[in-house]
């Protein structure tokens, strides 16, 4: 069942747990993940109920390809527990962690679903949303164990408690974006953008996805349907990229150009790790 790599996911959906129209419409939709919040989409006195439909959506609704997450609540609050407890019964992909601030945290979590039966496949994805989880990100992703496979940015609450005015271009977080882009690609963990939340602004939507795919995110978490085939577009490669990488590969596939190390296409330098980042553009494209 867990056959998957997390950065294969482009569209990381979240819908709350306990809107049973969200949870119904997921298999028709073209997301690559889907995320039962539990956590801040979802009422306090809804918490119990939300677990409940969340256990029950991912036993009895078939999601097919889509990788499948529950969000639960942090270890601050009374519904921690019975909320990881749920996740070792529904057996997701993955648990999301949201206020994760240390790789503690994650071995606490990750220690409580190893007490409990065959959770051995289910991964833990943390979400970054505080200036301390910023500053610790090199420690979470070195030292929380294999579980942990992937960092999705919080945006909302990392503004919060930074106390951080953001504007359309989000120039002031993007530093902080820029350390995780290191930190994810230096431990070959997946890194996801946060979301955006005016969902009627497709220009603006448009925009973030383009500059998070450029910034070297995986994929971006999302929160309505009408922000996923966008995101599938823009982290998939265009057909511009496609012909430029062919043109690589070919080039340095000629006999002429067997022991060489640098070329030129078209009045550009093209060096041989130009020909395995086209490679690895290619097999994105075939898989
Ligand atoms: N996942 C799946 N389906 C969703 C969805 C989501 N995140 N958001 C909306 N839809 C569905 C709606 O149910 C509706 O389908 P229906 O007509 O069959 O009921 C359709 O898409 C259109 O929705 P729309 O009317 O435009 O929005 P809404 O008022 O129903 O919902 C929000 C708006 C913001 C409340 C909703 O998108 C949402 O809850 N998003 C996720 C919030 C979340 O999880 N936050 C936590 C992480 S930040
Ligand atoms: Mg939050």
């Amino acid at each position: 069942m867990n056959e998957f790599d997390a950065k294969d996911c482009r569209s990381v959906l979240y819908m709350p747990a306990n809107n049973q129209r969200a949870v119904a419409k997921g298999p028709t939709l073209n997301a690559d993940a889907i995320i039962l919040d539990l956590e801040d989409s979802v009422g306090t006195e809804e918490k119990v109920a939300a677990r409940l439909q969340a256990v029950k959506a991912i036993g009895g609704v078939d999601y097919g390809h889509r990788v499948k997450a529950i969000r639960i609540n942090s270890a601050e609050t009374v519904w921690h527990k019975d909320d990881v407890a749920a996740v070792a019964e529904a057996k997701p992909h993955a648990l999301v962690m949201p206020k994760v601030e240390s790789a503690e945290d994650i071995i606490a979590v990750s220690e409580l679903l190893d007490s409990m039966p065959n959770t051995d496949q289910i991964s833990i994805w943390a979400m970054i949303e505080s200036p301390l989880a910023v500053l610790n990100a090199k420690s979470i992703a070195t030292e929380s164990g294999s579980r942990l496979k992937a960092l999705l940015i919080g945006n909302n609450d990392l503004a919060k408690s930074a106390n951080m005015q953001v504007s359309s271009d989000r120039t002031y977080l993007i530093p902080w974006f820029m350390q995780l882009v290191a930190v994810a690609h230096a431990h070959s963990l997946a890194l996801f953008d946060g979301v955006y939340n005016n969902f009627s602004d497709i220009d603006g939507f448009t925009r973030e996805c383009e500059e998070g795919s450029a910034m070297g995110m995986h994929g971006k978490t999302l929160i309505h349907p009408s922000q996923i085939d966008i995101t599938n577009r823009i982290y998939s490669p265009s057909p511009d990229e496609i012909a430029h990488a062919t043109a690589i590969v070919e080039a340095f596939s000629k006999d002429e150009n067997q022991g060489v190390g640098v070329l030129q296409i078209n009045g550009e330098m093209v060096e041989r790790l130009h020909l395995q980042m086209a490679e690895r553009l290619l097999a994105k494209v075939s898989r």
